[in-house]
């Protein structure tokens, strides 16, 4: 979708919000798969109401990008414009057990700066890509830790009321891979709480788990992480991978070799290989086990 109207324009450049005309979201997921359209980028959160009152006036929808580590977005133009926040500097500021984290913040960076303040907590999620409020936004988990225990405070654009709000963290409910946040919300900054531990012991704790996740999961290859949620108490790796299906193929979209639950692009695959892939395996789970699987990986198609 692209943004012509000079009116439209000269506002965005008002209200301090960057247009990247016709830009390629292939290059912004991990997957490296998408299609093209106008990407608006948010150097002020207060601008954000002002943004989204003259993008509803214009009846131009939209969707929210964050590191798009676990998204797979539909090919061709697409109908929506993306919005990305910009990340600011610093992005994590440290008030004694207390980080206050902007959401567009590398995650694994924001790991490491708190390990290296003597903060810890989060080892089991280093390795895994993508922004602070992504992980936030799907209570992303690891090695029995999940980002949503340590969480004291969001800030949040509500679409639903239009306005900048601050949650508690106990007003979230944080579960597995799900949080309360309504899906267009838009994550802004958090404050976490973590524990205190000496660098050294953090740094353990992260050499055991880049280890672990090293030797299970196809790290140097385009994927976009697991695809499916597991069921209560089964793994889907394990499940595709006892079907056989590690390799199986459509184009360049492919289970991975290495963790079956992970699809990777393989070369250029296409978001309809992918998802040809993911509705194939999906059955085929589906008539040996009956089990229904639900994706994890967010998908935004047309
Ligand atoms: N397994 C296989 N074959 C495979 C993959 C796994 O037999 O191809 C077996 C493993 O040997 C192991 C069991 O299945 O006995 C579980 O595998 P793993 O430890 O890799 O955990 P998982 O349940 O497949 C979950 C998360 C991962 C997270 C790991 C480590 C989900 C959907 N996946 O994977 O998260 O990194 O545990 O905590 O919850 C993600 O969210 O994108 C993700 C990758």
């Amino acid at each position: 979708m692209r943004i012509r109207d000079p009116g439209i324009v000269a506002k965005l450049a008002e209200i301090r919000v960057e247009l990247r005309q016709g830009t390629a979201l292939a290059g912004l997921t991990s997957l490296g798969i998408g299609g093209t359209t106008d990407l608006l980028r948010i150097k002020n959160h207060k601008s954000l109401p002002d943004l989204l009152k003259l993008l509803d006036a214009n009846h131009i929808p939209h969707e929210f990008l964050g590191g798009g580590s676990n998204l797979l977005v539909g090919d061709g133009e697409l109908p929506w414009v993306v919005l990305q926040l910009v990340r600011p500097e610093p992005d994590v500021v440290l008030d004694g057990n207390f980080a206050h984290v902007d959401a567009a913040a590398d995650l694994g960076r924001m790991i490491t700066f708190c390990a290296k303040n003597n903060l810890g907590g989060m080892e089991g999620l280093i390795g895994v890509p993508g922004t602070v409020g992504g992980a936030l936004r799907m209570n992303a988990g690891a090695y029995g830790m999940q980002i949503g225990s340590y969480v004291r405070e969001v800030q949040l654009y509500r679409a639903a009321g239009r306005k900048i709000e601050v949650l508690r963290g106990d007003q979230i409910s944080f579960e597995y891979r799900h949080t309360s946040f309504a899906p267009d919300d838009m994550m802004l900054t958090v404050i976490l709480e973590l524990p205190s531990k000496p660098f050294k012991v953090i740094l353990e704790g992260i050499r055991i788990c880049n280890e672990k996740r090293r030797s299970s999961q196809p790290l140097g290859q385009k994927s976009a992480g697991c695809i499916f949620k597991n069921p209560p108490g089964a793994s889907v790796g394990r499940m595709i991978d006892e079907l056989g299906l590690k390799g199986l193929s459509v184009g360049d979209a492919r289970v991975s070799d290495r963790h079956a639950n992970f699809f990777v692009n393989a070369g250029h695959a296409s978001a309809r290989d992918m998802l040809t892939l993911i509705s194939d395996v999906r059955e085929r789970v589906q008539k040996t086990y009956g089990v229904s699987l639900e994706n994890e990986v967010v998908v935004w198609n047309a």
